[in-house]
């Protein structure tokens, strides 16, 4: 698989800024990555306030990153000129982390109302990987049934569930795993990945 140079990430107001955090840092670290598409939805900006204490959206990914970054690109959510709401622009991947289930149903049932809704129903319609990793706890009818139309319109379910057999010390550790397997997914495998190794002795 060529490793996907041109990346979306999307962030929506699901809980969860931290993975958001640990993706976008990964991904601007990552050599393989010659271009961040950035976008925010205003939900996502109040979670952000509540989880990592950050406010506005001016330069929202540099301050998660701490520094700026040369080939991150962050845009508004109204602004559908933007480039990825076009087809003809080569975007190789988009990941919306976390999804809320207002934007899954906006994707599954291509409303498009948005930029994150629009990108997303680029990649779909141009058969590009979307990976949305959705959040919510319990599951309602209209969210399990959101999640099978957008499977079946060729989109990934990749559900914001970390992972504990590899014993995390901290929240952001327990993020960075989950952010490690959503990328070995669409071909960008990380450095220093946790691999199960199964004990013979259970
Ligand atoms: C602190 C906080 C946590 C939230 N967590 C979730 C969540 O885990 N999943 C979800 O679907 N909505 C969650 N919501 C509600 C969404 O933010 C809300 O439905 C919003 O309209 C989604 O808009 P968006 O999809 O445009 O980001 C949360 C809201 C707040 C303030």
């Amino acid at each position: 698989m060529t490793a996907p140079t041109n990346i979306t990430l999307a962030v929506t107001g699901a809980s969860g800024s931290v993975y958001a955090s640990e993706i976008l840092r990964a991904l601007a670290a990552d050599d393989r990555v010659a271009k961040i598409n950035f976008v925010a939805s205003d939900s996502a900006l109040r979670v952000f306030a509540e989880e990592l204490n950050l406010s506005g959206r001016n330069n929202l990914a540099e301050k998660l990153l701490g520094a700026p970054c040369a080939k991150l690109q962050q845009h508004a959510d109204t602004d559908i000129g933007a480039n990825i709401a076009s087809g003809s622009y080569p975007t190789s991947a988009m990941i919306v982390l976390p999804c809320s289930m207002g934007t899954l149903a906006s994707i599954a049932n291509g409303l498009a109302q948005n930029l994150i809704h629009r990108a997303a129903d680029v990649c779909l319609k141009e058969n590009r990987p979307l990976i949305l990793c959705v959040r919510e706890t319990p599951f309602n009818r209209i969210h399990l049934r959101n999640m099978q139309l957008a499977s079946d319109a060729g989109a990934t379910i990749f559900p914001a569930i970390p992972t504990l057999y590899n014993h995390p010390q901290s929240t952001t550790e327990m993020a960075r795993e989950f952010v490690n397997r959503v990328l070995a997914h669409i071909g960008l495998p990380q450095p220093g990945a946790y691999q199960w190794q199964p004990d013979e002795s259970l």
